[in-house]
């Protein structure tokens, strides 16, 4: 084949779009949008403001943090820390070398820290755009000022601590008014760290919606002084921008089950994932989370033997769905996530000596001791609705475990007390 018919058969092969013509980019001559003018911006930002709210530290563990920082435009950046005080170092986050792109939120995964220490932060971000330049519809990349937020620090959890204190929030479904008053009772409590017990949200619409359901809730700095611990409820399984929920949560290596040791408490974090059997017609075919509870099932037989978790005087599960609930209003498979989860990791938490299982998801506070049927105690906390809102207080030492579940008004619903 010549020069001249090979070209005559690209183009009769590309047909229909772009001629080859189009796609010579080096001909200024050819415009492929002439309705788009000159200098306009055709993907990104511009410059403006670029950083939204307060950043969210989750982990919780020293090894495991990441910090994610709510966008209001298109932009990339980095994050700066230092240890106690020692000197800034510098962590990109985005993936084999190009930084990150975003107009909702920047992710940024620390190196593992040392336990137990300050740890200062700061994110310096810009804008990104693109502006259109003769017929090149992204023909020039335009970066705007870097913007510096505000110094923040955290502390890091520390293994080998006495003592331990923490707060779990459950089941706030974006009500203002609960996450405001679960805020102002939490921040005076400075908690080693903050687990978010699952259903943050009341579904995940909308990617612009993400960061304010989570990262700034009721546009509160939740999470930006102690490590959050994040637990995924079942309505975070749920709507079309639930696909992108890791872009918004920094749970180790993108999983929501893991573990973690604070003071005396070895914390497990597991995930039920939804509340109907996975053939529920209700999730179109798009459930598999049985077979993630097996996976978590196996991980969970591993976890249990290493040392930090086997020598930990007090051990608990933290799971959004309650691996044991009654409700009268509920037939008999209208909540079958906890069967199965129970089925799968009873034996093993039981065999591991786990003495606590704290979850949610039935806005029905509940505290239910151990007993004949039920080898493990299990405390539930409360609703969306400021009434029913509960907030749980946990402290720990070596010889004990301390709960304690109140209401928004500070009224005490359950106190729980068990000994290495
Ligand atoms: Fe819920
Ligand atoms: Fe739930």
């Amino acid at each position: 084949m010549d020069r001249r018919s090979f070209l005559a058969a690209t183009a009769a092969t590309v047909g229909g779009g772009l001629s080859a013509q189009a796609q010579n980019y080096s001909d200024y001559t050819q415009d492929p949008r002439p309705d788009v003018p000159e200098g306009t911006c055709t993907a990104g930002s511009l410059d403006g403001p670029v950083l939204a709210g307060s950043p969210m530290v989750m982990g919780p563990a020293a090894d495991a943090i990441s910090i994610l920082q709510p966008m209001q435009r298109m932009g990339t950046g980095y994050l700066e820390f230092a240890v106690a005080d020692g000197p800034w170092q510098r962590v990109d986050g985005g993936h084999a070398g190009l930084l990150p792109l975003s107009e909702h939120v920047l992710k940024f995964r620390l190196p593992p820290l040392p336990p137990g220490q300050e740890v200062r932060y700061r994110i310096v971000a810009h804008t990104i755009g693109w502006v259109k330049v003769r017929q090149f519809y992204h023909g020039e990349l335009k970066a705007g000022e870097p913007q510096t937020s505000e110094v923040r620090s955290f502390r890091t959890l520390d293994p080998d601590a006495a003592t331990t204190n923490f707060v779990v929030w459950n089941d706030t479904h974006e009500n203002s008014e609960t996450l405001k008053q679960l805020h102002e009772r939490t921040s005076p409590l400075r908690p080693d760290f903050m687990l978010w017990n699952g259903d943050q949200s009341n579904d995940l619409h909308f990617e612009q919606d993400m960061a304010g359901q989570i990262l700034n809730p009721a546009g509160l700095a939740v999470g930006d002084q102690w490590p959050i611990a994040y637990v995924r409820g079942n309505h975070e399984c749920r709507g079309p921008a639930a696909p992108a929920l890791a872009q918004f949560t920094g749970a180790p290596d993108d999983r929501y089950y893991y573990g973690f040791r604070s003071g005396p408490l070895a914390a497990i974090v597991m995930d039920t994932g939804e509340d109907k059997p996975d053939d529920s017609p209700y999730f179109g075919g798009m459930a598999a989370y049985g077979p993630m509870q097996e996976r978590q099932a196996e991980w969970l037989k591993a976890i249990v033997q290493e040392p930090w978790f086997r020598d930990a005087p007090h051990k608990a599960l933290f799971c959004h769905i309650p691996l044991w609930f009654r409700h009268p209003k509920l037939t008999a498979n209208a909540f079958d996530g906890h069967r199965h989860c129970r089925g799968l990791w009873e034996k093993t938490l039981v065999d591991a000596g786990v003495k606590l299982v704290i979850s949610g998801h039935t806005h029905d506070y509940l505290w239910m001791p151990a007993d004949a049927n039920r080898p493990i105690g299990q405390l539930i906390g409360g609703a969306p609705q400021p009434a029913y809102a509960t907030l749980i207080e946990g402290t720990a030492t070596h010889d004990e475990l301390n709960l304690k579940m109140t209401k928004l008004d500070g009224s005490l619903v359950a106190e729980v007390k068990l000994t290495a």
